[in-house]
Order: structure tokens, then C-alpha cells, then sequence
């Protein structure tokens, strides 16, 4: 469980089935980072069931809920976890009604810190498509400089292929200054 001053990252449940549901039903999250297999409040909750088990090594996901309120805000997974090379990836989606207050910046931010700490990782990547420049802002804040342009790299959910930027954050980078904690 990770705790700041307004949110709390914890593994995901199957009560917050609804709540994921919501953020992966909006056209955006289906763009950008789609969960394809939820179409309804049983599929969610087995997404979430699956999120919650990190026993294969390869993951580490959070739902990020209000601190105050336990509501679900949205959800962050470092993923792609290579102990070899001791990178990984991180992802996000953030609640639509939830979005433009920092949350999935912050959740970024103390996600990848828990992961320099706990998985003794080097180094996380971060890409997004170049048309998302929400999810550059949250990269660029969250203390994930930008590398490089990947041309035409990926076809996102509306099936058209997209350049992508590249991000990543090395455990010996400055932390990002953003309040952090609790
Ligand atoms: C991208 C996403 C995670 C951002 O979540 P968030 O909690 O709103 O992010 P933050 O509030 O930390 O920062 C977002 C910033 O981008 C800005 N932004 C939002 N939409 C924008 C747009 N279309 N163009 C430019 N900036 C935009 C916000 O205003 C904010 O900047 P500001 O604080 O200067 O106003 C959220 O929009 C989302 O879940 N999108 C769908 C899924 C997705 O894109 N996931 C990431 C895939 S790489």
C-alpha cells in the first residue's frame, strides 16, 4: 500500500469493479489504454482479480483511490518487469471524472519510487502516443524525461498506428517535486 497526502494505491479488488468499469468505458481510455476483455461488471471484477495477483513477478498494479472518500480514481500498474535487465514499464488511467487535479501524475511519481525501492529496478520506460499530450504532461511531471520519437509504433484501440514518444525515469534521476507524502 502506498499513502500521500490525498491518495491511497493499494492492490485492486473486486469491489472497485464499477469504478473500473466507468474509466475503461470512456472513449478515451479505449483509445489510448484499452482493457478489451471488460465489457461489463463481471468482466471488470475478474480484471481487477487478475491485477491483484503479482505472484508471477511480471507486475505490480494499484488502484489509486481518494485518501478521504475510498473512491476509485484509477489505476496504475508497473508491468514489462525484467529482474535481468531490472527495467520495467509503467501505465495509467486515471477516472474521467477525476481527471485535471494531478492524480495520475502523483500516482506516477510514488508508483515508480515504491518500484526503485522495492524491485531494485534501474530504470522504468514510459510511451504514450504523440496525439495523447495529457499523458506527455503526467510523463514530463512525474520525473520521466522524454527520449526519443518511435515512428508509426503502435496501433492503439482505434486501430490506427501512431508515433509514439519515449519516456523514462532511472532511479538515479532528481525525484520530480510534487507533495508525495502523507
Ligand atoms: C492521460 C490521463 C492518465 C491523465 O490523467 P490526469 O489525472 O488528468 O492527469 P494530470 O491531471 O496529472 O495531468 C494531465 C494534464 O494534461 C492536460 N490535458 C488534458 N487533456 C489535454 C489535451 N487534450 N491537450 C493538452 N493537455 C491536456 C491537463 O489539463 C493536465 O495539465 P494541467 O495540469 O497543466 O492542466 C487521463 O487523461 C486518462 O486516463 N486518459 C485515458 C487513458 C490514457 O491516456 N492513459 C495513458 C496512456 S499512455
Amino acid at each position: 500500500m502506498i499513502v500521500t497526502a490525498r491518495l491511497l494505491l493499494r492492490p485492486p479488488m473486486v469491489t472497485d469493479a464499477s469504478g473500473a468499469l466507468e474509466m475503461l468505458s470512456d472513449a478515451d481510455t479505449r483509445t489510448w489504454n484499452p482493457a478489451r476483455s471488460v465489457v461489463d461488471l463481471d468482466s471488470a471484477a475478474r480484471w481487477c482479480a487478475e491485477l491483484a495477483d503479482w505472484s508471477g513477478g511480471d507486475h505490480a498494479s494499484w488502484s489509486v483511490l481518494d485518501r478521504q472518500t475510498q473512491a476509485f480514481l484509477g489505476l496504475v500498474s508497473v508491468h514489462s518487469i525484467n529482474p535481468t535487465q531490472a527495467d520495467a514499464e509503467i501505465g495509467y488511467r486515471v477516472s474521467p471524472t477525476a481527471r485535471g487535479r494531478g492524480i495520475a501524475t502523483e500516482a506516477v511519481a510514488v508508483a515508480s519510487d515504491w518500484a526503485f525501492d522495492n524491485l531494485s529496478l534501474v530504470r522504468i520506460e514510459l510511451v504514450h502516443a504523440v496525439a495523447n499530450p495529457a499523458s506527455c504532461k503526467v510523463a514530463l511531471r512525474a520525473g520521466f524525461p522524454l527520449e526519443g520519437l518511435l515512428r508509426q509504433s503502435f496501433v492503439y484501440g482505434d486501430g490506427q498506428r501512431y508515433d509514439e514518444h519515449l519516456h523514462a525515469r532511472l532511479v538515479t534521476d532528481p525525484p520530480p517535486f510534487i507533495a508525495r507524502s502523507a
